[in-house]
């Protein structure tokens, strides 16, 4: 234990090194609250040792004051609020404000935030162009990644990351324009014509009006449908250092244009292991087909070699239910109810999954439970969304999440270009042997 400038006890850790006489003592920091880390920033430079973390399982990348998750209690805070409470009481744009200043907004600051966003939600004329290079049958996230890494492209020569107004300028262009490139892409995709953003309807409202309104006859919002659609980007928002998050916070750590970051972070989000999942989970139900062929489909899950997993099972953080999923599900009876819909064989599939999933030791052991993306799928089937189109809505809700993070890592003073380093096991030196000389 060393002792701190103020005489109590600062505790560390001491490595040492067997077979060498070399050990060094590394100072653990304590967080408000979770779980406190090792500063191993010096071990390289005492020990000439890394440390080794494929898939950073246990690995602090940052500090960061937006997103506490507690895996074990099924605990999402943002800026301290838990999810539960936003997700009944707050909106979107409202959470929003939250991810990206830190404290709840006065009726005046919610008011000037909702207006700076919604006066953002229109794009360059010429934007609309970057579409048709595509095909009409090109993937959804395809079409948003390139897009919006073209945003980069209109803003880039005047934007100096360094000034705080021109970051605030950045974040609130895509908060705002994500919803609207996201339902164009839709639109194209099915060839209909784009529908420019509404400044009189809410955000969630305006994102439902460009996915679903044409300009042949007026739209009017449904109530439950716009308040499902807010409820969904609030529990999507943010999660902490999140594999999309991670590579937007290492693509910014170079200072590279914050909308090419956030193309970063929809490639990364795009797998199916992370945002993808709510694609595959629907894909897995249509699959299995009915509720009597869930034993045989958890069976090859059981089987390693059949590599199948059980699409929005399972997460890094989350060994108890995701209070995501738990919302999530509520929310579908709710709109389930609400728009007439009595038997839902896709849900019915899910709930019959979820019980012998629950009840199996194979996933007892694991600790492995829903997650967000088990239910969300089936909500947005019910609300007309098509499947291919789910991630794409995950990334207009992480686009604040992402951007949130962003500004947080570039002003975080002791912030420093990310370059992990590796465990090499390749070949050690050798000389070059020309090609007259090779067998
Ligand atoms: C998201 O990080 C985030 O915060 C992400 C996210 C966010 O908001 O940003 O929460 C969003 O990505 C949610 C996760 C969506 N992905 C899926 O639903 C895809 C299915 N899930 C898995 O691919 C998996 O659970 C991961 C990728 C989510 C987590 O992978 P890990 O960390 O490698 O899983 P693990 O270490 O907890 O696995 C422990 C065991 C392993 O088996 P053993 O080797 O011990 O025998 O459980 C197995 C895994 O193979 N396992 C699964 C499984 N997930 C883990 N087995 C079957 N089905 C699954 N879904």
């Amino acid at each position: 234990m060393s002792s701190s400038a103020t005489g109590a006890a600062k505790p560390t850790v001491t490595v040492t090194l067997d077979g060498s006489n070399r050990n060094t003592s590394l100072p653990v920091l304590s967080g408000s609250i979770g779980p406190d880390v090792v500063d191993i920033r010096k071990l390289y430079g005492d020990l000439g040792v890394f440390t080794f973390d494929p898939g950073y399982g246990a690995t602090a990348s940052c500090e960061s004051k937006i997103t506490y998750i507690d895996g074990d209690a099924g605990v999402l805070l943002y800026r301290g609020y838990p999810i539960e409470q936003l997700a009944e009481q707050s909106d979107f744009i409202e959470v929003s404000y939250l991810l990206m200043y830190g404290e709840l907004p006065s009726p005046a600051q919610l008011e000037a935030f909702r207006k700076g966003v919604t006066y953002h939600t229109m794009v360059h004329e010429q934007l609309r162009r970057f579409f048709d290079g595509f095909r009409r049958d090109a993937h959804p996230m395809a079409v948003i990644c390139g897009v919006v890494g073209a945003l980069a492209a209109f803003y880039h020569d005047n934007l100096d990351i360094n000034d705080p107004h021109q970051r605030e300028i950045a974040a609130y262009r895509l908060i705002a324009k994500i919803p609207t490139i996201a339902a164009w892409a839709y639109k194209y995709s099915i060839g209909q014509p784009f529908m420019y953003p509404r400044n009189d309807l809410s955000y969630a409202e305006n994102f439902l009006y460009m996915l679903n309104a044409v300009p042949a006859e007026p739209w009017t919002p449904n109530p439950i449908l716009s308040r499902a659609m807010d409820r969904i980007l609030v529990l999507h928002a943010d999660h902490e250092q999140n594999a999309s998050t991670s590579t937007v916070r290492l693509a910014g750590s170079t200072g590279a244009n914050p909308f090419a970051c956030v193309a970063a972070g929809i490639a990364a989000l795009w797998g199916p292991a992370h945002g993808g999942a709510n694609e595959a989970v629907l894909k897995m139900l249509g699959e299995i087909g009915s509720p009597e062929n869930i034993p045989h489909f958890i069976s090859e899950v059981k089987d390693k070699n059949s590599h199948t997993k059980l699409m929005g099972f399972g997460h890094r953080v989350y060994k108890n239910f995701d209070p995501r999923a738990k919302i999530m599900k509520e929310t579908c009876h709710e709109v389930l109810a609400e728009l007439g819909i009595k038997d839902e064989p896709l849900l019915d599939m899910a709930m019959e999954m979820e019980r012998i999933a629950l009840s199996d030791d194979y996933f007892i052991q694991r600790k492995l439970y829903p997650n967000v993306d088990f239910y969300s799928g089936i909500i947005l089937k019910a609300m007309g969304i098509p499947t291919s189109m789910f991630t794409v809505l995950f990334a207009v809700a992480r686009t604040v999440g992402w951007v949130s993070q962003w500004k947080e890592m570039i002003e975080d003073p002791s912030q420093r270009i990310g370059r992990p380093r590796q465990l090499y096991t390749g070949a050690t030196q050798r000389d070059y042997v020309s090609l007259g000389r090779r067998a």
